[in-house]
């Protein structure tokens, strides 16, 4: 196959899709432009909603907008209106993060209104969950003492015990991470009470943006984004009394991969959880392609016997599913045991290890090897590695590996599902790690699979190439 390079593809001038090579096809972005943050998740008269921060103007950050789509059934999106804009007062300098709450049957959104001076928490109100009403009256304005006027921002509502409660990203004294707690009786005026939860340590940032605090199974979450972008942590613990006693803790995503996390309650109970993930290549690059930034598919979080928190993609994906894709043994019992090809595939491997080296997966390689991602796992180093240095022949891209601390019990097999969608790739072991990245191979030809083993292990290996979630676009 003759290589030709894959990128920067210019947008045609009369606003037609144009085939990118880098686009994801089952993780949601923008029609076009700018997205971040997932907002105001919520189920509501049969369908899903995800909101999400937008520039609609640019392939950057700026003007931030909500943006929004629907689902009937997690997979399938449609587009919807924008749901809030920048106006006068308030919220003229954007339409920060904020969450969704169903407020005695009124919709309701509350997010966090920006101005270069400072930050303040602002409700809207919808009866269809597409228009929405704005009420400058409801807003607290003033940070308790200690928390800087632009260091206050990303509210999440939850009700307990009969009450409403507010978790507010913070910095105290702009020197560590700090979520704040408010309570209301209708969700209207609000009353500061105290911190919910303050960094134990200056090695998380220095300030937590977009909160996320709920319950489950018999303990309560807490998710912070750890800013500057330096991860996502968790805490689980108690809340009694309004006071939230943390018991363990854990990075939900390393490196700033993925970001601005937030979970809903589906109607079925689950927990389902989105998060941002960015993109890794020079801002030329992302102009040519005209948008920016992805939803991680949704994930199903639990708790396991130990108290960790755990991800997996939901069962719903498996729709998107096509005929599995074949997979040829090369009959070897170490190095290269299996190939496949595909840029957008489902693939899920599980190893069974009889020893300590290296095995895994390589991706998006060219046959001539120039290019080429490996997902590996370190037995004796108890980590779990995305190595980037090869995976793209394109120097406007990021290309530093990936990690994460992975400690498999004894006699514990590694269970890889990989979701690889053009340049973006999710690798989730055992359901407790998630390494979240970004891949853009320049390389047409840039589509071979392969499972490597080191050492003696068994595999069990299948893959699926994947449809499209956002038909009609
Ligand atoms: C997190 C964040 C939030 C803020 C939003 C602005 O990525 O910085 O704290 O509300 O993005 O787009």
């Amino acid at each position: 196959m003759a290589d030709s390079p894959l990128l920067p593809t210019p947008a045609p001038s009369d606003g037609r899709r144009w085939p990118d090579a880098q686009r994801p096809r089952f993780h949601f972005t923008a029609p076009s432009q700018w997205l971040n943050d997932p907002n105001g998740l919520c189920f509501h008269a049969g369908r899903y909603h995800l909101y999400y921060q937008h520039n609609p103007g640019a392939p950057k950050w700026g003007d931030i907008h909500w943006g929004h789509a629907s689902s009937a059934d997690l997979v399938h999106w449609q587009d919807e209106p924008i749901a809030l804009r920048p106006s006068p007062g308030h919220d003229q300098g954007g339409c920060f993060s904020g969450s969704f709450a169903l407020v005695d049957g009124v919709p309701t959104l509350y997010y966090t209104g920006y101005t270069a001076e400072r930050q303040v928490q602002c409700a809207a109100t919808s009866t269809d969950l597409q228009r929405w009403t704005k009420h400058p009256e409801r807003t607290i304005v003033e940070p308790p003492p200690g928390v800087g006027s632009t260091d206050f921002r990303d509210p999440y509502v939850f009700r307990h015990d009969g009450c409403w409660y507010m978790a507010v990203g913070a910095s105290m004294r702009s020197e560590r991470g700090q979520v704040l707690l408010y309570r209301s009786a209708d969700g209207v005026a609000w009353r500061y009470l105290h911190p919910l939860y303050t960094s134990p340590s200056l090695a998380l940032g220095v300030l937590w943006e977009c909160p996320n605090f709920f319950r489950l199974g018999d303990r309560w979450v807490l998710t912070v984004s750890v800013w500057p972008c330096l991860g996502v942590r968790y805490f689980v613990g108690r809340f009694d009394n309004e006071v939230f006693v943390p018991e363990r803790e854990g990075e939900l995503d390393v490196d700033g991969g993925a970001f601005a996390h937030l979970a809903m309650r589906a109607p079925d109970g689950r927990t389902l959880q989105w998060a941002w993930i960015n993109e890794q290549r020079e801002q030329d690059q992302i102009d040519a392609a005209g948008w920016a930034g992805a939803m991680s598919v949704p994930r199903e979080l639990r708790l396991d016997p130990q108290g960790r928190l755990c991800a997996r993609p939901v069962a719903e994906l498996a729709a998107l599913r096509r005929a599995p894709i074949a997979i040829e043994s090369t009959g070897e019992q170490r190095g290269t045991l299996h190939r496949f090809a595909g840029r957008c595939l489902d693939i899920e491997a599980t190893f069974t290890m009889r020893d300590r080296l290296r095995l895994g997966l390589t991706v998006l390689a060219s046959p001539d090897g120039s290019e080429s991602t490996r997902i590996l796992f370190w037995p004796d180093a108890r980590r779990l590695v995305i190595e980037r240095s090869r995976s793209s022949i394109n120097p406007k891209v990021r290309r530093q590996d990936v990690h994460s601390l992975l400690c498999l019990d004894e006699g514990e097999p590694l269970r890889l599902r990989v979701l690889l969608d053009a340049s973006v790739l999710e690798v989730h072991a055992n359901e407790r790690v998630c390494l979240t990245t970004r891949v853009y191979p320049a390389l047409a030809s840039s589509v071979q699979a392969s499972v490597f083993v080191d050492g003696d292990a068994d595999v069990a290996i299948q893959a699926w190439a994947m449809g499209e979630i956002c038909a009609g676009r």
